[in-house]
């Protein structure tokens, strides 16, 4: 086991998740029940920690597949999703070997709020061929990411360092600072929304 994933075990068995009960993203509720919504088809959320970003797509018709790589967290969101009376697939499972891990492909949409941001670089490299594999012709990937310096102890990832690692794989449609990663009336993260570039 890898030195973060030993951290993030750890910060869930003394129960400091402070990402939890964070409010969704707006760049993922936008996405999802704006203007322009996407259908529903079949979505993979990356880092799910304790579900609620799959939780939320479940509710809206997604066929959710949620993969993170602590056991406690994966067994929370299955007991959240269980409360709620939700179908999802979650998996211990590292995103970095997601197809070695048998996760699948020909997902729709891949979300992740706040896992990129905290990798290391060799980490960051697999995650991109992982999520590239994973991904339909015609996919969607919605990164939502802390900028470096906005939180402690999270390294953060520049905007200029996400779309070199995406592209030309992915094509960027939209970047923007994301409202929900606000702290003390600072922006502090931004969201990344890709289409797969066929
Ligand atoms: C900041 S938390 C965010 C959790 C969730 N996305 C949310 O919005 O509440 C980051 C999550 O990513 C998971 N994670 C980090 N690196 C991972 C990896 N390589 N594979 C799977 N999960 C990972 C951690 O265990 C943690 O649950």
């Amino acid at each position: 086991m890898g030195s973060r994933q030993f951290l993030f075990r750890t910060l869930y068995r003394l129960g400091f998740t402070p990402w939890d009960g964070h409010p969704l993203p707006t760049s993922l509720t936008n996405l999802i029940e704006g203007d322009q919504p996407l259908p529903p088809g079949k979505a993979l959320d990356i880092g799910c920690g304790t579900g609620d970003n799959s939780i939320y797509l479940a509710g809206h018709g997604w066929q959710v597949t949620g993969v993170d790589y602590v056991a406690r967290a994966v067994e929370r969101a299955r007991a959240k999703a269980a409360a709620n009376g939700i179908d999802i697939r979650f998996e211990q499972a590292d995103v970095t070997r997601l197809c070695e891990e048998g996760i699948g492909s020909g997902f729709d949409l891949i979300v992740d709020n706040g896992c990129l941001h905290g990798m290391n670089d060799e980490d960051r490299h697999d995650y991109v061929r992982e999520v590239t594999a994973a991904a339909a012709p015609d996919a969607r990937l919605l990164l939502v990411e802390f900028i470096p310096g906005s939180s402690f102890g999270v390294a953060g990832i520049e905007p200029s360092e996400v779309a070199q690692r995406f592209e030309p794989a992915w094509t960027l449609l939209a970047s923007n600072a994301e409202p929900a990663m606000k702290r003390k009336g600072k922006d502090s993260g931004r969201y990344y929304l890709f289409a797969r570039a066929s």
